[in-house]
């Protein structure tokens, strides 16, 4: 049983204050390429109405030549709090498409200063202006002085073991005038391997006085509580952890508020969830939802007896009746089951 300490609980009871813009809730969804498209948000907030989401990251500089709001930058005007992420090296463009996103409805904007991919940093974005601390500061100031929401920085601890400069550059955003900053306690070298060190977004929340949120490894209820502790974060952000598994952020927001854990979903419960998100992916996107649904359908596939086979089938569905009649297939084996078949181990998604 997970216990939520007297302390911990009084000084997460506050809204979370970023600038001047207040989240009901200390846990958010974090920005997640290929996932956290309108369909994914929604489903994240049936369970966790209170929590901030990001869109996927956006490229400025996409966005000053075509001048056209793309798919993932879409927000529905119904969905609070929101957040556009938006990712480049050149503060103009940058500036210029947080006005866009602040036109469709961004409560706030996140520039990306923590991707790891090649294909963005070698342009100079994400985790590599960890490196180039200047060309940051410029585009925090730059993005905050276009829009009049507040502005947010995701990033990482820095570039290599050997370059950890977070507690230097941390303290430029906020200077630069972030008004919340997101840290993901990996190196950009690490990728998505080993630990998250936490400790070092202990010594960043120990600097600064804008929010600190700490990313990486929230993986359970249990986890968040632990960071929470450890770091004296003001709130936590949810990322892997909730690939196929859209009840985790509803999880740890009812757990910081009340004390108490929610019972968590049955197989069969997950499945269900899945043919909705399935459903909805291809209403909003036709076959290219198809084609994105399959990755979502294998992370919903674990834990249970059969799942590896199931993931086989979903990974190749060509359409929505197929996928939705597959997943019926695994739902009625499920039911008619006695619970003696083994049941494999719920493990971290790889992507
Ligand atoms: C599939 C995938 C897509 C991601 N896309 C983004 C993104 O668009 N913007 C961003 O800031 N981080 C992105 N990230 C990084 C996550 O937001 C997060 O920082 C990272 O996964 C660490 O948290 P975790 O260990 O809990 O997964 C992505 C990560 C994954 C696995």
């Amino acid at each position: 049983m997970i216990s939520l300490s007297p302390s911990l609980k009084s000084r997460l009871s506050t809204p979370l204050k970023i600038g001047s813009f207040e989240v009901k809730s200390r846990v958010l969804q974090s920005p997640l390429s290929g996932v956290t498209d309108l369909v994914f948000r929604r489903l994240v907030r049936r369970y966790a109405p209170d929590s901030m989401m990001y869109t996927e990251m956006v490229n400025a500089t996409g966005l000053h030549y075509v001048k056209e709001l793309p798919k993932i930058m879409e927000v529905d005007p119904n969905e609070r709090p929101i957040s556009i992420q938006l990712f480049d090296c050149r503060p103009d463009f940058l500036a210029e498409a947080a006005v866009m996103a602040v036109k469709e409805g961004a409560d706030t904007v996140d520039i990306n200063m923590g991707c790891p991919v090649n294909k963005i940093t070698k342009n100079g974005g994400g985790s590599s202006l960890l490196r180039q601390p200047e060309v940051a500061e410029a585009i925090v100031r730059a993005v905050v002085k276009a829009v009049n929401v507040p502005v947010t920085v995701k990033t990482r601890i820095g570039w290599t073991d050997k370059e950890i400069n977070i507690l230097d550059f941390a303290k430029r955003m906020e200077d630069a005038g972030a008004q919340m900053i997101t840290v993901h306690g990996r190196t950009r070298s690490q990728g998505y391997t080993g630990p998250a060190k936490w400790e070092w977004i202990g010594k960043v929340k120990e600097i600064l006085s804008i929010p600190v949120i700490a990313n990486g490894d929230m993986f359970s209820v249990e986890a968040a509580v632990k960071c929470l502790e450890q770091t004296g974060a003001d709130g936590v952000m949810c990322s892997r952890g909730t690939l196929g598994y859209p009840f985790l952020v509803g999880e740890i927001d009812y757990f910081l508020k009340t004390g108490q854990e929610k019972t968590p979903p049955t197989p069969i419960q997950r499945l269900e969830c899945a043919k909705e998100h399935l459903q909805a992916l291809w209403e909003y996107k036709g076959d290219r939802g198809i084609r994105q649904a399959r990755k979502h359908m294998t992370w919903y596939a674990k834990g249970f007896a059969g799942a590896a086979e199931l993931r086989g089938h979903l990974s190749v569905i060509e359409n929505l009746q197929q996928g939705l009649e597959t997943i019926d297939r695994a739902i009625e084996r499920l039911a008619n089951s006695t619970g003696s078949q083994e049941v494999e181990e719920l493990e971290l998604v790889e992507v």
